[in-house]
């Protein structure tokens, strides 16, 4: 996990109309660069942690206690977060597409329908966690849930729906209070601008849909 625990690997690129000001520092100096240093506060004495991908300590997570827990998903989520944002005129695609629009189609009657059903589960929640547009493997559902505090979809025995994330939103308040003043639709209607569906979309068929698992998210991604 070593090689992702360094400052240059935190978002670079412009996501200022989402997260403008001293926002985005929010998130990667401190919250994110809080959670680095609980991870590499237990690094040395955990060999489990020395070995694991980001990906793979999501797995087992749960199996820690619960600051490490938190950091270990607060750094996942949010670098997966930068991962599937882009500004509004550098992303490739503004709705799903290929296989992944295919069963969107089908389990929400199109983007419309996906973007209605996720506004209602962000609408639902009132604490701290995160909503999650997400993949089961075994049986090849799209699926909409939330988990709580820093805790993802990855995480064995927290999720109460296991799944590959496709895409996530921060509901935590230091996400949109500041800049929306606590009003989670017009959030939710700037995240869709800075979501680049066709690198969600390309990632989701090469992929999440053939291995049942999720994509590695690479450092230069976020730069
Ligand atoms: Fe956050």
């Amino acid at each position: 996990m070593k090689r992702y625990l360094t400052p240059e690997t935190l978002a670079t690129k412009d996501l200022s109309g989402l997260f403008p000001g001293d926002s985005l520092k929010l998130h990667t100096h401190q919250i994110q660069g809080r959670a680095i240093e609980e991870i590499e506060r237990n690094f040395e004495e955990d060999e489990d942690l020395q070995k694991e991908s980001l990906i793979e300590a999501q797995q087992t997570a749960g199996f820690h206690e619960i600051e490490l827990r938190n950091a270990i998903g607060a750094h996942f989520n949010h670098m997966f977060l930068w991962s599937i944002l882009d500004a509004p005129g550098a992303i490739e695609g503004k709705e799903p597409v290929g296989k992944l629009k295919e069963l969107v189609d089908k389990h929400f009657s199109g983007y419309d329908g996906l973007r209605e059903s996720f506004a209602k589960a962000v609408n639902q929640r009132v604490l701290p966690g995160w909503v999650w547009l997400g993949f089961i493997p075994a049986n090849g559902q799209l699926v909409i849930t939330q988990t709580n505090n820093e805790d993802n979809t990855l995480m064995h025995g927290i999720a109460l729906v296991q799944c590959v994330p496709i895409i996530g939103i921060d509901l935590w308040e230091h996400a949109y209070f500041a800049q929306f003043g606590g009003d989670k639709n017009a959030y939710l209607e700037r995240f869709w601008a800075h979501v680049n569906w066709g690198k969600v979309s390309h990632r989701f068929e090469a992929t999440i849909l053939p291995t049942g698992k999720p994509a590695p998210i690479h450092p230069e991604e976020l730069i």
